[in-house]
């Protein structure tokens, strides 16, 4: 038997960089020696976005498209939406029986979050739910191993809680799931911040070469580099952050030099990215030519998902209810 793999992401709009490594194409790894489960957590968005639904929809189409391009393959790995599985709000609200509210309260997101987006309320039920939802569907498949980045890791520290108090409650159904961390290398935005969508300083997958290009060109360098003349230090500049990712190790040395010794200019180096990136990008948009041409197709694919990962949640769901309940006779 495959062990299995499960990760969801909230759906917040068209995929970057910054999702593809370390996330998407540890995915694509993954599914080749696993059963993988991928699924949009509308839900756990609709737990910020309340108050303006209406994106969640055509953001979760979205991010699947981002994901087949990507590589995540409907025949190998089950590609679901979290709301078409009522399961998982079934088992979450089991769970909320058992979870003592301090071990949601201190889950550091929590506050974090709030305090991040501070222009909502997020004094909420369900957001203080957020990561016990995320328990359940992790443990409604069973899973073995959960790739997050590291922020999620005191998410699964909760759902391994949870399942060993619930084991030791009512009797042994679930497995105590592993976080997989990856290397991720931290992809940064064209501004030197992390790459994000709300930064504005995102290089989307969908990105056609003219974007790339002006995106990089406006990228800020090493500001002690002001004049052409000026030699930079490339371990400070953004730009050579992302050679990093995208880049040779000797045509990456070739450059950081060039740039010490004023040797080449900040565009001559641009350049370079410029090309690799779009190089890089190539694929994947091919794979979306692809995939657009077949568009009517998805909702059959991921209504297919739906049903496999309905299938799974409820044999589970059997098992809690008769757990929880015993039966009548
Ligand atoms: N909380 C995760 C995030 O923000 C998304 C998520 C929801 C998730 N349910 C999950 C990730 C289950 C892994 C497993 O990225
Ligand atoms: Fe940055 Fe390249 Fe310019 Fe050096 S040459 S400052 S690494 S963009």
């Amino acid at each position: 038997m495959k062990k299995v793999v499960l990760s969801g992401n909230r759906p917040t709009g068209r995929l970057h960089l910054g999702h593809l490594f370390g996330a998407l194409d540890n995915w694509v790894k993954l599914q080749e020696s696993y059963r993988c489960f991928f699924f949009a957590a509308d839900w756990h968005a609709l737990t910020t976005e309340y108050a303006n639904p209406e994106t969640i929809k055509k953001n979760t189409f979205e991010m699947f498209i981002d994901w087949f391009s990507a590589g995540i393959d409907p025949e190998k790995s089950v590609i679901f939406i979290q709301s078409e599985v009522k399961q998982h709000a079934e088992l979450h609200i089991l769970l909320s029986m058992i979870t003592p509210l301090g071990w949601l309260e201190r889950v550091p997101s929590y506050k974090e979050i709030q305090q991040e987006l501070k222009d909502r309320d997020l004094n909420t039920y369900g957001f203080l739910g957020y990561p016990l939802l995320q328990t359940a569907d992790i443990l409604i498949y069973n899973a073995d191993y959960v790739p997050v980045g590291v922020d999620q890791v005191p998410h699964i520290e909760l759902a391994r809680e949870i399942a060993r108090r619930f084991n030791y409650l009512y009797g042994n159904v679930f497995k105590e799931p592993h976080a997989l961390l990856t290397e991720v290398p931290k992809v940064p935005g064209t501004d030197g911040r992390k790459m994000s969508k709300s930064y504005g300083n995102a290089i989307y997958l969908t990105d056609s070469d003219e974007e790339i290009k002006k995106k990089i060109l406006h990228m800020i360098t090493d500001p002690n580099r002001k004049r052409r003349l000026d030699p930079g230090e490339p371990e400070v500049c953004p730009v050579f952050w992302l050679h990093k990712i995208f880049t040779d190790d000797e045509k990456r040395q070739d450059l950081a030099s060039g740039c010490r010794t004023a040797s080449i200019g900040c565009v001559d180096c641009k350049s370079v990215l410029i090309n690799n990136v779009i190089r890089f990008i190539e694929p994947i948009r091919e794979r979306r030519v692809e995939i657009e041409k077949h568009i009517d197709e998805i909702p059959m694919i991921i209504e297919e998902g739906n049903r496999k990962a309905r299938e799974v949640a409820e044999k589970t769901m059997e098992v809690v209810r008769e757990t929880v309940f015993g039966s009548a006779r």
